[in-house]
């Protein structure tokens, strides 16, 4: 079963005069364990590609099918429970890492599982070992703003993957890092996919970050107009 299927997805802002067509038609599939990279230009249409997959944005037309659930169908359904979808299945990641600031690193993670229903001792033991896992153990009781860009950002990770999502998706994760940081933020990612049999999309617009990614989606104006896939000796 795939873990993301997309079927003519398309969104279009506004009417008339000054309707946009953000995302047009992009059709998909992304296999359990695959690492994917969605790479365009600014204004593309990028995010909107990811944020109508993560239900974020709600798309004009097409289907949406997340671990071989029918999630949304020219539109999000009516009563369909959009949270608990994105808590079950979702974990997201964004350019700028969104820790909150009066909270540690160790919190930050915990605040995830803890709106899932974990107890706190639990999501604590949990917390302390992803942090740990990800070179942060130094760092568990540090509040954002003593964090270095490449600590954010892998606390941000922490978090995102803290309830063990099917697809994670990365909208420009790498964009405030320099390419050392970026580097091994793109690692990391890649080592995730294959140990959690996770779907990762990554939005970039930096051809450095594609290596090492199993599919590559170029986006232009709003279109899907290349694909191409890395052979496993690149990986
Ligand atoms: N909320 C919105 N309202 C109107 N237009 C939008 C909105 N969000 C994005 N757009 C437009 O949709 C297009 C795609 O934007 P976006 O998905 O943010 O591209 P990217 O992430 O590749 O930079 C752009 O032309 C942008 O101006
Ligand atoms: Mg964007």
């Amino acid at each position: 079963m795939y873990a993301v299927q997309i079927e003519r997805l398309t969104k279009i802002y506004g009417s008339g005069a000054t309707e946009v067509v953000a995302l047009a038609d992009a059709t998909f599939d992304v296999a359990p364990g695959e690492l994917v990279a969605i790479l365009g230009p600014s204004g593309s249409g990028k995010t909107t590609l990811l944020t109508t997959i993560g239900l974020v944005t709600e798309p004009t037309r097409g289907r949406v099918v997340l671990d071989g659930e029918l999630i949304v169908d020219n539109g999000w359904p009516p009563g369909l429970d959009l949270k608990r979808v994105r808590r079950e299945k979702l974990g997201f990641i964004f350019q700028h890492h969104n820790l909150i600031p009066f909270l540690t690193t160790v919190e930050n993670v915990m605040i995830a599982l803890e709106n899932n229903g974990v107890s706190t001792k639990e999501a604590r033991a949990r917390s302390m070992e992803l942090l740990e896992s990800l070179g942060l153990s130094q760092r568990l009781d540090h509040y954002p703003s003593l964090l270095s860009g490449g600590e954010s950002q892998r606390t941000a990770i922490a978090r995102a993957l803290a309830n063990r999502p099917r697809i994670i998706l990365a909208d420009e994760p790498t964009a405030a890092l320099d390419t050392e940081n970026g580097k091994n933020v793109m690692r990391l990612l890649k080592a995730l996919a294959v140990e959690n049999d996770s779907a990762i999309l990554v939005v970039t617009h930096d051809h450095r970050m594609v290596e090492g990614f199993d599919r590559i989606f170029e986006v232009s104006d709003g279109r899907i107009v290349g694909e191409r896939r890395n052979g496993s000796d690149n990986a």
